[in-house]
């Protein structure tokens, strides 16, 4: 495993995947890493669900599609492979992390548990993305029929993080000066 500070740092948002699936193993690991994430009273009632399935996937990506903003349409088909819209770029996997709406702090545990999720990848030589638009529509109603009948997902849940798995295809360079911005009083 590599040391906890190259882990950070060299962590990018991998869009590029080969056409590799996850394993069961690195599925337990990511999990295991997502869940040991602080929440807010200790609630851990969040859950995280691995979207493997091609057709599961197909249904979700049509959903955004048809939400999707023309500039936003653009600027992610701009970034696939084929150059058709794929919000999660072709991944073999997504992870979509929700919570009950009514919890204490839903969205931070979401966030602070996908933060875990994505440097437990790219510890494991996995690539991810965070994806924003399943949030965007998590109230959205063909959104919430998905999320229901083929996730399973409890109608008091919302989707508060998300993202793009996979291995990686080709290394993704340092695009933008990282800011520590730390002030010290
Ligand atoms: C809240 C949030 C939303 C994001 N949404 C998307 C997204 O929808 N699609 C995408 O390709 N990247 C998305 N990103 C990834 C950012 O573009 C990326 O983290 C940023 O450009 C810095 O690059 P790095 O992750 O390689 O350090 C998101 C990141 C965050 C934190």
């Amino acid at each position: 495993m590599k040391d906890f500070e190259t882990i950070v740092c060299e962590r990018r948002s991998v869009r590029d995947f080969l056409d590799k699936p996850l394993t069961a193993a690195d599925i337990t690991f990511l999990a295991k890493a997502a869940g040991y994430a602080p929440s807010g009273l200790g609630c851990q009632t969040r859950r995280f669900y691995f979207i493997v399935g091609t057709e599961q996937l197909a249904a979700l990506n049509a959903i955004i599609e048809k939400s999707a903003a023309p500039a936003m349409r653009e600027r992610i088909s701009r970034r696939t492979k084929d150059g058709n819209f794929c919000f999660y770029y072709h991944a073999p996997a997504v992870v979509l992390i929700a919570d009950k709406a009514e919890g204490y702090a839903p969205m931070q545990d979401c966030c602070l548990a996908m933060q875990n999720l994505l440097l437990a990848a790219h510890a494991r030589h996995l690539g991810a993305c965070y994806l924003n638009q399943p949030y965007e529509q998590r109230e959205n109603a063909d959104f919430r029929a998905f999320a229901e009948s083929r996730l399973g997902m409890d109608p008091a849940y919302r989707v508060y993080a998300a993202c793009a798995l996979g291995h990686p295809d080709g290394v993704t360079p340092l695009l933008i000066k990282k800011q520590t911005n730390a002030i010290v009083i």
